[in-house]
């Protein structure tokens, strides 16, 4: 049976130039490089200057990924862009994106899942693929989260950082077998009864300001390692494949501790585990897609490399895809 799938055609991202260290938040709040990298395993963030907002740092991934794909915006027909720090609060940030990659056609918007963005942004992206919708997507991340904390909280500034990442999905034909590259499947949830344990104090809607990001960390981090993984099973199940087959697991970089649990509980080998969080802290949205980057240049992930996406956030909304590269 042929049916279309949503293939990789290019990756891409970008991070702010001005990176911030452990030390250099421990001269702001009182915390040390010592019991972040414990807690979190997170060294440095990059955090973007006033000029660096969400959309510019989402184009410079786009045209990175476009270039890796090799081919022409014009024939982009979909851009999402996951984020929760849109530079304003309308018009969206991917017809910001769009417009600045010179894309004149098809449809742009935002997709708000908060750190699980990326992943709905990816599943809604294969329905319009899979679906004859539209061709060719551009799928964003991006994030400028330090406009949210609150820099006088320790138990937050210390864990978010800012940047932006980018793949190019293609519709082409498979054979509606695991062993077709493109997204092979998508798992979704949310559960809107926990908003208390992770959100922001404010909203056009509510306090007519941007509000602060707030936490209540270790209700995040049991959920997280709790919960998370039957959206992971139910991917392996649904393709009918095992932790085993997987070449590589890069999940929504929040905390190293969440993410050797997650793997752990899973059976997934830990040199599968592509880690970017010491580098870049937790960039939301934009996590995956510059963990994904980063293995694609260093040449970790290649074509044909079975490859799990998988994140939380706020809400909660949680979720997987599973990826032939
Ligand atoms: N530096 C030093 N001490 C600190 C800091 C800090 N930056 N932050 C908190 N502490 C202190 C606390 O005040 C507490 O002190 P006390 O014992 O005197 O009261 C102590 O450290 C322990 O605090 P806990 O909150 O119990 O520490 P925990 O081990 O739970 O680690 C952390 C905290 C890192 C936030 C952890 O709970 C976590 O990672 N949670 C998940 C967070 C997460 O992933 N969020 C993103 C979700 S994705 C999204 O949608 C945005």
């Amino acid at each position: 049976m042929t049916r279309l799938r949503s293939v990789v055609r290019g990756c891409g991202s970008y991070l702010p130039r001005t990176t911030v260290t452990n030390d250099d938040l421990a001269a702001r709040v009182d915390t040390s490089d010592d019991w972040i990298i414990q807690r979190t395993g997170i060294r440095q963030r990059h955090i973007a200057e006033a000029d660096e907002t969400t959309s510019v740092l989402g184009i410079k991934a786009a045209e990175n990924a476009l270039r890796d794909a090799d081919i022409d915006p014009a024939t982009i027909d979909l851009v999402i862009c996951a984020t929760s720090t849109p530079d304003h609060t309308f018009p969206s940030t991917a017809t910001q994106i769009q417009a600045g990659l010179g894309i004149q056609s098809g449809a742009a918007f935002d997709l708000q899942a908060v750190c699980a963005g990326f992943v709905y942004a990816v599943a809604t992206a294969d329905k319009f693929l899979t679906t004859g919708a539209a061709s060719r997507a551009l799928v964003v991340g991006a994030e400028t989260f330090s406009r949210l904390l609150d820099w006088e909280d320790r138990t937050t500034c210390v864990l978010f950082g800012d940047g932006a990442g980018a793949l190019v999905l293609e519709a082409q034909p498979g054979e509606g077998r695991a062993s077709d590259r493109g997204v092979l499947t998508s798992q979704l949830r949310s559960d809107g009864r926990h908003r208390e344990k992770l959100y922001v104090d404010g909203g056009p809607g509510s306090t007519g300001t941007t509000g602060k990001l707030r936490m209540v960390g270790k209700e995040v981090f049991r959920f997280a390692v709790g919960s998370v993984t039957d959206v992971i099973a139910q991917a392996f199940e649904a393709t009918g494949t095992t932790a085993d087959e997987l070449d590589w697991f890069v999940p929504h970089q929040a905390n190293r501790r969440i993410i050797e649990a997650s793997a752990d509980k899973l059976g997934i080998a830990r040199e599968k585990v592509v880690l970017t969080v010491d580098r870049h802290g937790n960039t939301s949205a934009a996590s995956i897609p510059l963990a994904l980057d980063a293995a694609c240049r260093d040449g970790r992930i290649k074509r044909g490399d079975l490859v799990m996406i998988e994140a939380i956030g706020g809400g909660f909304t949680w979720g997987s895809a599973l990826i032939r590269w």
